[in-house]
């Protein structure tokens, strides 16, 4: 190990909110490990309530093991036994990466800077992403190769936390570079807590996720999440059409399947979320608006009645996507039934703690998410486990 390195390491060990400070980390000068990109790093708590295991590729969590109310842990996480599916799997259906730059969809893989509604086709300030969703009406999780399908690189790691670095120069179309940085931890009491720190070179839009795909039964005694019990703490969905991209209004959740202000399982009114998540698809997919006004308010709760196991998401984000995964169709992990047994429709709840979906075609909206030197990006979110009787 270098001088360098040594010293960068002391700095960054010092320094608690180390993302903010290391900003000009030499990746090459911090050796990686022989099996880089799906080397797997295995966090777990001092109290032993929650174990996380993590490849760099994608910044990806690929196993979370918390304990039911029998004290037994389970894996609640859907993921690949093989974590080099996670760049050759066709199906590519995300499981628990960060995505970026732009998380969700993007109208016609177009936007401009600044915003507008309809982005003429060419000009200085339009861009154009690839279009990898919807037979190509638009971009999907930042691009055919988004911060999902990179190569990120560790630079800190201890027993409870790894930060993995990302640089984004200019990929997918996107202008200038961005350096990312992301934290995952464990804490005692059964913590998991995930940031995410982007500077940007010139002006972009950011929007970022961590897309982690839940069964809190953990495929034991139940094949899917309709009895899931679920509560978000928002009153507003944002109206999407045919291929999810907001046409501007939002949804009062009022007397409709949207309303999950009290808690109730996520199949209370199935029959009525036909199409809720597209054409032919029955389940949501759909970005909900959080009423609450403070970051330390959990804005959604998951539980299980089955396992016991309770989830409580606090975030800074605004907005959250549930996304009852109708698409799936994958082996699933030995720990899971795989790999003869599926993941398929309603497997697991995807939540995605993010922006505005597509903002940056939505000027209405007035929903700045154009980021630039002097304006860095920071995603906070924490995932409290618990069990109920
Ligand atoms: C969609 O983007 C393409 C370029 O990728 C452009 O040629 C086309 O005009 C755009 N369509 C609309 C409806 O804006
Ligand atoms: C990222 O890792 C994959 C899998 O090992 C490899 O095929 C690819 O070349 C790597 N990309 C870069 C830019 O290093
Ligand atoms: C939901 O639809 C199924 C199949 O169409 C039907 O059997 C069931 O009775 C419906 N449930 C409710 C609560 O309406
Ligand atoms: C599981 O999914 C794979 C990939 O889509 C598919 O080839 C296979 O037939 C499926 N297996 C089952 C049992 O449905």
């Amino acid at each position: 190990m270098t001088m360098k390195t040594n010293l960068l390491r002391a700095a960054v060990l010092s320094l608690c909110v180390m993302v903010q400070v290391v900003t000009s980390v030499d990746p090459t000068a911090i050796p990686q490990a022989p099996d880089w990109p799906f080397d797997v790093t295995t966090l777990t708590a001092p109290d032993g309530s929650i174990t996380a295991k993590f490849v760099s590729f994608g910044a990806t969590m690929t196993e979370l093991w918390v304990k039911d109310r029998d004290g037994n842990a389970r894996d609640i996480i859907l993921g690949y036994d093989d974590n080099t599916k996670l760049l050759t799997d066709p199906a590519h259906p995300v499981f628990n990466p960060i995505v970026g730059r732009y998380a969700n969809r993007i109208k016609n893989g177009t936007f401009s800077i600044p915003i507008s509604a309809d982005p003429p086709p060419d000009g200085p300030n339009v861009y154009h992403i690839p279009t990898n969703d919807h037979d190509g009406q638009d971009t999907l999780h930042g691009g055919i190769y988004g911060w999902d399908r990179r190569n990120w690189t560790i630079v800190q790691k201890s027993k409870t936390s790894v930060t993995y670095l990302h640089i984004d120069d200019a990929d997918e179309g996107f202008p200038g570079t961005v350096t990312a940085y992301a934290t995952h931890s464990v804490e005692n009491g059964g913590v998991l807590h995930t940031q995410v720190h982007a500077s940007a070179t010139e002006k972009t839009p950011i929007m970022l996720t961590q897309h982690i795909y839940w069964n809190l039964d953990a495929f034991q005694g139940s094949e899917n999440i309709l009895q899931h019990q679920l509560h978000v703490d928002g009153s507003r969905v944002v109206a999407v059409d045919g291929d999810a991209i907001p046409t501007g209004p939002f949804i009062d959740v009022e007397g409709t399947a949207y309303d999950f202000r009290t808690a109730q399982p996520i199949g209370a009114r199935w029959n009525e979320t036909v199409g809720l998540c597209g054409p032919g698809c029955q389940g949501y997919d759909n970005c909900w608006i959080y009423d609450k006004s403070e970051e330390e308010v959990p804005g959604l709760t998951l539980w299980s009645d089955l396992s016991g196991i309770r989830l409580d998401v606090t975030t800074n984000n605004p907005a959250v996507q549930v996304y009852t995964a109708y698409w799936l169709d994958t082996p699933r992990k030995q720990v899971h039934g795989g790999p003869s047994l599926n993941y398929t429709k309603w497997s697991a709840v995807a939540i995605e703690q993010e922006g505005y979906i597509d903002a940056i075609n939505t000027p209405e909206w007035d929903v700045d998410q154009i980021y630039y030197p002097g304006r860095d990006f920071h995603w906070d979110t924490k995932y409290k486990f618990s069990t109920v009787d």
